[in-house]
């Protein structure tokens, strides 16, 4: 029987819980092909600062280096609120994690199920067969890593921080190169936003991307806007774009925007690919719901485990080169919520389960 190897982080808030459905609709359906999943669990964020000290302690590490994937959940909380910037959980897991394994690209699939479009803050009539798109961001570059970054005091008793925007023509070409492939399995289209009327960065990120995708991908129709642009087009019409295009911190933004025109937090998954290979030989990656540790609900049964079971999922297809499983496990998914069933946090209507019952379906519709 095959392994599959990963590191389990579940954090903080609801991760516990819904990871613990997803490592569930995992083990089955990767069983029923006589696969194993070998999940390692590990602490990172909140509960490593209150356990080790340090939200993301070496042993952590070590468990990670010696996977194949990293399933993650969600870290943060009002616990942690108070620390320093720099050792909050978010900020103190996440992106070393990011760093240490080059997760330069990360996939956030926009997706709301036609049967689904009362969920959504947009008027029905404008996405009569719901929303399907991606957002590739750049997530290793760009302002959150660029130096110099700090702050400091100033002789006339001023006081400045600074951030430094930088990309390489590297970074951008193969992130350009991730969104090439995920439009060839998609619509064909890529559209890569930018501020080209205002930064340098932008300028190049607009020039590399158009030259790489001449070269590479001429079958690709490829569309530039900018960023602000972009962000009032989603709300306006997000059918208009099949792959978006953007670097880290733009990616930040609108991908939280396509977020929430989707319905629901709760449904949204994603990958975080890396440059190395694994012993499957796929990439290395990290796969995390894009919703919080929604501190509200954590413990009560009512997390929505779509979005962890989703980026399982994605783990299979990306790290694992499972595609087939992770079809099954998409399709479960979509049959469960679209019956109609729902939990405490989708607005979907219909009736209300807890997170395990909704693990207990997932797994039922396999
Ligand atoms: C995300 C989050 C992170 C980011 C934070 C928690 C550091 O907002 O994954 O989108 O800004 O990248
Ligand atoms: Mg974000």
């Amino acid at each position: 029987m095959d392994t599959l190897k990963f590191a389990v982080l579940p954090g903080d808030g609801i991760g516990p819980e819904v990871m613990a459905v997803a490592l569930e609709v995992l083990a089955r359906a990767a069983g029923e092909e006589n696969l194993k999943p070998e999940p390692v669990e590990a602490d990172a964020g909140g509960v490593a600062i209150d356990r080790h000290g340090t939200a993301l302690p070496p042993a952590t590490l070590e468990r990670c280096d010696g996977a194949d994937a990293i399933l993650f959940g969600s870290v943060g909380g009002p616990k942690w609120e108070n620390l320093p910037p720099k050792e909050q959980p978010e900020r103190a897991a996440l992106l070393p994690l990011r760093k240490r394994f080059s997760l330069f690209a990360n996939i956030r699939p926009g997706l709301l199920y036609p049967e689904l479009v009362g969920a959504s803050p947009l008027k029905s009539e404008r996405i009569p067969e719901g929303i399907d798109l991606v957002c590739i961001r750049e997530l290793t570059g760009g302002i959150y890593f660029g130096q110099p970054k700090g702050t400091r005091d100033l002789p006339d008793g001023d006081r400045e921080a600074l951030d430094t925007m930088v990309y390489k023509k590297s970074e951008i070409e193969r992130i350009a190169e991730v969104a090439i492939a995920t439009a060839r399995s998609r619509g064909k289209r890529i559209c890569s936003v930018d501020k080209a009327n205002v930064l340098e960065t932008s300028v190049l990120w607009r020039q590399v991307v158009t030259d790489y995708m001449a070269a590479h991908a001429p079958e690709i129709a490829l569309s530039h806007m900018y960023v602000d642009n972009a962000a009032m087009q989603l709300a306006r019409d997000p059918n208009q774009f099949d792959v978006l295009l953007t670097e880290n911190m733009f990616g930040d933004i609108l991908s939280d925007e396509m977020a929430v025109i989707c319905g629901s937090l709760g449904m949204l998954s994603s990958a975080s690919l890396g440059t190395v290979e694994n012993r499957h030989g796929h990439r290395f990656g990290l796969y995390e719901p894009a919703g919080g540790t929604a501190p509200d609900i954590a413990g009560k049964n009512l997390a929505n485990p779509c979005a962890q079971v989703l980026s399982a999922a994605m783990m299979l297809r990306f790290s694992f080169g499972l595609e087939a499983l992770a079809d099954r496990i998409e399709a479960a998914v979509r049959k469960t919520v679209t019956s109609g069933m729902r939990t405490g946090d989708i607005a979907f209507g219909g009736p209300s389960v807890g997170t395990r019952e909704m693990g207990d379906a997932i797994i039922s519709n396999l």
